[in-house]
């Protein structure tokens, strides 16, 4: 009984000091635990949830925070009205495992007159970063900050975010940072829609188009492995399947090297290559992106 007791997972417990998170960290870093972090902008769905799950893994502590971060919006974006459903995160993040939850408030994080900004160039101003100029900046700024303080052992990121997974796993590497960078694959909704804080701006009508970004690439899938050679040909042909959804704008359908983010003319030229799509539905703007090696 007494074993019982002891095993059953405490509860979560949150806080919005780095003191206390550095304080936690280190006393399980000196019990022999080794600790995993998933940074998250709250709005907390099956995809966030995921990553919990994989960074709880054996004996691990998980450290989640949530923190809208303004220096990632661009004037105009949806800094404003980004969903912000904090008792229900709460209580999902806690029922997935998740043993301390940090609520840094924006003063935690940029001290009055903060100045101090971190660029991953080359990586940070094409794809996204060419149509939210300055977005990965803010990106790569509040997660060094963020992992200064937690010091975890594993940082967990998803896939559904390929290009920012590539902007971190880089900055990590060249910052010599002393973490390992792992990536967990996105999580859909049954009709193939990857799961997004931002899929709440759609109207139903929109939501039900919402499925072209996946169905684009399903088909640009499909034509990379009957052995379509040629990035033009695969571009057409996502293209060819938004056409039957008029909600559903382009802001990019690109084909790169998965690692450099260069620019890909024969799909044979990577060893693994990105189709990353961008696209406005109604008010939202959504991303998808599919990996594949040629064989
Ligand atoms: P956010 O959009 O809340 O996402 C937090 C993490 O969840 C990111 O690593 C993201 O790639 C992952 N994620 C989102 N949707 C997913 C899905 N459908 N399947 C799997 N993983 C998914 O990304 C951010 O926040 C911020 O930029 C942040 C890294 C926290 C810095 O502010």
């Amino acid at each position: 009984m007494r074993a019982a007791i002891a095993s059953r997972a405490p509860a979560m417990r949150r806080t919005t000091s780095p003191a206390r998170v550095r304080d936690a960290v280190a006393r399980w870093r000196a019990g022999g635990k080794a600790v995993a972090f998933v940074p998250t902008m709250g709005a907390i769905h099956a995809g966030h949830l995921s990553l919990v799950v994989r960074a709880r893994g054996t004996g691990r502590r998980v450290v989640a925070s949530i923190f809208v971060n303004p220096l990632q919006f661009g004037p105009g974006e949806d800094f404003g009205r980004y969903p912000r459903p904090i008792a229900r995160d709460r209580r999902l993040l806690a029922a997935a495992g998740v043993d301390l939850l940090w609520e840094p408030r924006a003063g935690d994080l940029y001290p009055d007159g903060h100045r101090t900004r971190v660029r991953v160039p080359g990586l940070d101003e094409v794809l996204e970063g060419a149509s939210r100029p300055g977005h990965f900046e803010g990106v790569t700024t509040v997660v060094l900050k963020l992992l200064d303080v937690v010091t975890p052992d594993v940082l967990w990121l998803g896939q559904k975010d390929a290009q920012q997974a590539v902007v971190l796993e880089r900055m990590v590497r060249d910052l010599l940072l002393p973490v390992a960078v792992k990536r967990a694959p996105t999580v859909r909704e049954p009709d193939g829609l990857a799961l997004s804080s931002r899929n709440a701006y759609l109207s139903p009508a929109e939501r039900a188009q919402a499925v072209a970004l996946c169905r684009g690439l399903e088909a640009a899938r499909e034509s990379l492995e009957a052995g379509e050679r040629s990035a033009a040909g695969v571009k057409r042909r996502v293209r060819a399947v938004w056409r039957g959804f008029p909600l559903v704008r382009e802001d990019y359908v690109a084909v790169v090297d998965a690692r450099t983010l260069a620019p890909v003319r024969d799909t044979r030229g990577a060893r693994r290559l990105l189709v990353a799509v961008a696209a406005a539905v109604g008010p939202a703007r959504l991303i998808d992106n599919l990996e594949w090696s040629p064989r």
